[in-house]
């Protein structure tokens, strides 16, 4: 049954009773535990939780290698939920220790005493370490199969833990797709994201549980895909601030003072996304594309070419992407497109031109 030894291991050691009722089939074709909880409590058996539903990683012990922004937030969401954390290794002490400090839980000076003393570990360190890592603690023999190793990674997927794999554990990959900035911010942020989860049928239900635990929405992924998906996410969140970046640059090369762009931009901006919420894609595109105004498209070229450059090919390849948006509306004839479409084409070329001269 799935998990059964470490939590019973787990709750043996702290009076608890965990009673295996069956086994069933999740949703997703993965094996379930129907599980009965009880305390021994000095009143007799008292009845905690309800036999059936999902594995009850609640009750198994959690550790983070890798005391940055995304371990020390997701230790205090968990914390704060219920969860039994205890602690931190990091690649310095000091990192651990304020991760530690934050979440009101432990800090290790040997990433064998996470492994110890949890069930579920969570690699969040930076991608490149998480490999490593894995070997490294595959290789000092300190997973087994009472672990459970989970990377948050969104560009690897589960291959990289192949070596605690060989050792018997578990392995996940939950990928929450959130930018994180800071600890505060990805506390706020992360319940209510939604979260990728990788995984074998048999250890799904416990990314699920951890995921609604935390307050998230969660879909599976294929391995194959990830690639892609994470791609994905960079278009939506690295490549906006290249595009607001740009849009900044046009504006103080348009005259707006640098300190009001962004009181300019956000309103226009949280307008938009507002508007993609509401009529989704392509029913939120305005503008001179949608609108089919030729002679402002060519203006616009125009002045890029002038003025900006070395800003031109984006600019005119945004613009290639936008016709086929502004035709799948409604609201652009064929015509029209294919004028605009060559406009931007001229440009794309031209702009090709200015690049490589600057080169
Ligand atoms: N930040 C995001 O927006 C975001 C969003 C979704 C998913 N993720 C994923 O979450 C994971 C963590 O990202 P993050 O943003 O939290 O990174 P981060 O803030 O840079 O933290 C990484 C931590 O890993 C520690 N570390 C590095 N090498 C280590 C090693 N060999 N052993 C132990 N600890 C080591 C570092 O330790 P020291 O501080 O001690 O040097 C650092 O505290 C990554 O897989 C990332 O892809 C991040």
């Amino acid at each position: 049954m799935l998990h059964c030894r470490g939590v019973f291991t787990c709750f043996f050691m702290q009076n608890w009773i965990l009673v295996p009722l069956g086994t069933g089939k999740d949703r997703d074709g993965g094996e379930l535990g129907f599980l009965c909880l009880l305390d021994v409590c000095p009143e007799g058996f008292c009845f905690m939780a309800p036999p059936g539903g999902e594995v009850f990683s609640f009750f198994m012990k959690l550790g983070f290698v890798g005391a940055g922004v995304v371990g020390t937030a997701l230790g205090a969401l968990f914390k704060k939920n219920g969860y039994s954390i205890v602690g931190y290794y990091s690649r310095t002490l000091k990192s651990a220790r304020e991760a530690a400090g934050f979440t009101g839980t432990d800090y290790f000076e040997d990433v064998a005493d996470v492994f110890a003393h949890a069930e579920i570990v969570f690699l969040t360190t930076n991608d490149d370490a998480i490999g490593p890592v894995a070997r490294q603690i595959a290789e000092d023999g300190l997973v087994n199969d009472k672990h459970i190793v989970i990377h948050c990674s969104g560009s690897l997927n589960l291959s990289v833990l192949a070596p605690v794999k060989e050792q018997g554990a578990g392995i996940l990959a939950i990928h929450p797709l959130q930018s994180c900035a800071s600890v505060e911010q990805a506390v706020a942020h992360l319940p209510g994201s939604v979260f990728s989860i990788e995984g074998e049928a048999s250890v799904r239900p416990l990314g699920r549980r951890l995921v609604k635990d935390l307050g998230g929405q969660y879909f599976f992924i294929d391995s194959e895909r990830k690639a892609l998906y994470h791609a994905a996410a960079v278009v939506a969140s690295n490549y906006l601030v290249t595009l607001v970046g740009l849009s900044k640059r046009m504006m103080v090369k348009a005259g707006m003072p640098e300190e009001q762009v962004y009181q300019a931009l956000y309103p226009l901006i949280n307008g938009t996304l507002s508007n993609i919420r509401k009529l989704d894609i392509p029913g939120a595109l305005t503008g001179p594309i949608a609108r089919g105004d030729v002679s402002t498209v060519a203006d616009h070229v125009k002045t890029m070419r002038e003025l900006l450059p070395q800003e031109l090919p984006l600019f005119v390849e945004l613009g290639c992407s936008t016709v086929p948006l502004a035709k799948e509306k409604g609201s652009l004839s064929g015509d029209k497109a294919s004028r605009i479409y060559k406009l931007l084409s001229d440009g794309r070329r031209s702009g090709h031109e200015n690049i490589t001269q600057r080169v």
